[in-house]
């Protein structure tokens, strides 16, 4: 081979202080696993020594422990973007130790492409196989491979034997011109090919190749419970209702879905009803639920940027390729999330929400307003250029103590403009085509949980009467009661 073989501890000791580095990969599938936990140790070594050494990270959205935990413990991270799951990294971001950039995720490689994110200096990019004129397959994730890969100055592959080679031939792999030579993307259903089931890389970049035999770091998913189970009934009992009524053609339109437990629980619940013929998925992530419904034939076909799966589902489809390799397609996250393509395929994107408040507006990153969950991830990317755009979540979290439906969201990612359905447990609010004032009603009555319903109608009472009617002193009082007394339920309006 053309290339030398270096260790994970040499290829880390490339990095310099403030350096950039891009990573393949999307969520843990497809993310390099040995390099950056190497980054970490030398990271500690070099503190311990009263050295300054922190790094730049741009991904196509999480990774695993290895990086976001490992790194994050090590306080090697000055700046990352654009979407993690690390409970580590998440304290750090919290306490302002990292400086994080929420960013839609269709948007990361043309924003690294703009230079609007620094120059990345090392690419570290996960393969199952490489070639002598630097053709690189991939594994498990996409991502923004195909732009760091362009855009550093040297590149680190990680060649991890624990992904088949017989994924091969599922990446459709397609980077954007640069404005104004960018020509349409020309998808017209999810199953299209545009691009290269490889990356052609510059051999001369390849600073080395790291051999791993690395599992995914995936995340395992709860089961789904009485309440999951109800939102997605109530989600399938929408979309069926909808497909009755002409508004979604008889031969359905494609299906996106979000990460996350609800996620794979609506799924899972929406692949049962019978009423909902087989469909196509047309989204960014692809968990579980989704590969189970393939098989049982409910889904036809998936388009996807990663196969964010347990390893044992992974496993399962590399063990039965010549069944999966039709039906699913691997795609780069700036093409996965494409509006351009979400609003001519007819997407109907189905996300989670932290919060809605009873006008519409969701919050899907921020608990009480401050504090970092997750980010954005490509929910606002499919969201606003939806057919039909839905946010899904159980009517209450934390026991109770705190409702998911509020007067004012404390924090807004999709606004009222771009929401289209909201659905708990309790039911299904479709805010299509009404007022604010009537889109109150539609939340309050169909999305509240019992304890909280009483609360909302009261605050509409006390609320300055407007095209939106609002109490800007209590607005956020659910919220602060919570933060005060641990519990929204103990909201006394007359307090504010
Ligand atoms: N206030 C405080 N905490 C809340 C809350 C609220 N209103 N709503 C949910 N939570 C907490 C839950 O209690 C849970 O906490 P825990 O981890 O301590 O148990 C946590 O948030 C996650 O909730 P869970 O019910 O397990 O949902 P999930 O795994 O489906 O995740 C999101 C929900 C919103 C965090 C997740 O979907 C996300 O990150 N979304 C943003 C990105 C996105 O939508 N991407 C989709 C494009 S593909």
């Amino acid at each position: 081979m053309r290339f030398k073989f270096i260790s994970a501890a040499e290829a880390a000791s490339l990095i310099k202080d403030g350096d950039i580095i891009g990573l393949s990969g999307f969520t843990p599938a497809g993310s390099p696993k040995a390099v950056t936990h190497e980054l970490a140790r030398m990271a500690e070594e070099k503190h311990a020594r009263g050295e300054h050494f922190q790094v730049g990270i741009i991904t196509g959205a999480s990774t695993g422990d290895s990086c976001d935990g490992a790194l994050s413990r090590a306080k090697a991270i000055k700046f990352r973007a654009p979407y993690t799951t690390n409970t580590d990294f998440r304290k750090a971001v919290n306490s302002g130790e990292i400086n994080y950039t929420d960013i839609h995720l269709s948007q990361v490689a043309q924003r690294l492409r703009s230079g609007f994110l620094g120059h990345v200096s090392m690419a570290i990019i996960e393969a199952c196989e490489v070639t002598d004129d630097g053709r690189v397959f991939l594994t498990s994730g996409v991502g923004i491979t195909p732009t760091v890969a362009r855009l550093a100055d040297k590149i680190v592959i990680e060649l991890n034997a624990a992904h088949s080679k017989s994924i091969i031939g599922m990446h459709d792999l397609y980077e954007m011109e640069r404005p104004p030579f960018r020509r349409p993307i020309p998808i017209v259903k999810p199953s299209d090919r545009i691009g290269q089931p490889y990356i052609q890389i510059d051999p001369d970049k390849v600073a080395g190749i790291v051999e791993t035999n690395i599992p995914d770091e995936a995340r395992a998913f709860h089961d789904p419970d009485p309440i999951t189970d109800k939102i997605g009934q109530n989600v399938a009992e929408f979309l069926a209702a909808d497909l009755r009524k002409g508004v979604i053609p008889s031969s359905f339109l494609p299906l996106q879905s979000g990460v996350g437990n609800i996620a794979n629980a609506v799924l899972s619940a929406l692949g049962k009803d019978p009423s909902i013929p087989p469909f196509e998925m047309y989204t960014e992530v692809i968990q579980n639920s989704v590969i189970n419904l393939i098989k049982e034939g409910r889904i036809k076909f998936g388009s996807t940027c990663s196969l964010s799966v347990t390893n044992d589902c992974l496993q399962d489809i590399y063990d039965h390729m010549d069944f999966f390799r039709d039906k699913l397609v691997l795609r780069p996250s700036e093409i996965s999330n494409c509006p351009e393509v979400v609003r001519r395929l007819g997407v109907i994107s189905m996300n989670t929400a932290i919060e809605a408040d009873i006008y519409g507006n969701v919050n899907s990153t921020h608990i009480c307003g401050t504090k970092m969950m997750n980010g954005i991830g490509g929910s606002g990317d499919f969201t606003r250029s939806a057919y039909i755009s839905i946010f899904s979540c159980p009517s209450t979290a934390k026991g109770g103590c705190i409702s998911s439906i509020v007067p004012m969201v404390s924090h807004q990612d999709h606004s009222e403009h771009s929401v289209n359905v909201i659905i708990t447990e309790q039911g299904i609010a479709d805010l299509r085509g009404k007022s604010p004032m009537e889109r109150a009603k539609e939340v309050i009555e169909h999305c509240a949980h019992p304890d909280y319903k009483q609360l909302l109608w009261d605050y509409l009472k006390i609320a300055t009467k407007g095209h939106t009617s609002h109490s800007l002193a209590a607005a956020l009082g659910m919220h602060q009661v919570f933060l005060n007394k641990g519990d929204m339920r103990l909201t006394d309006w007359g307090d504010f």
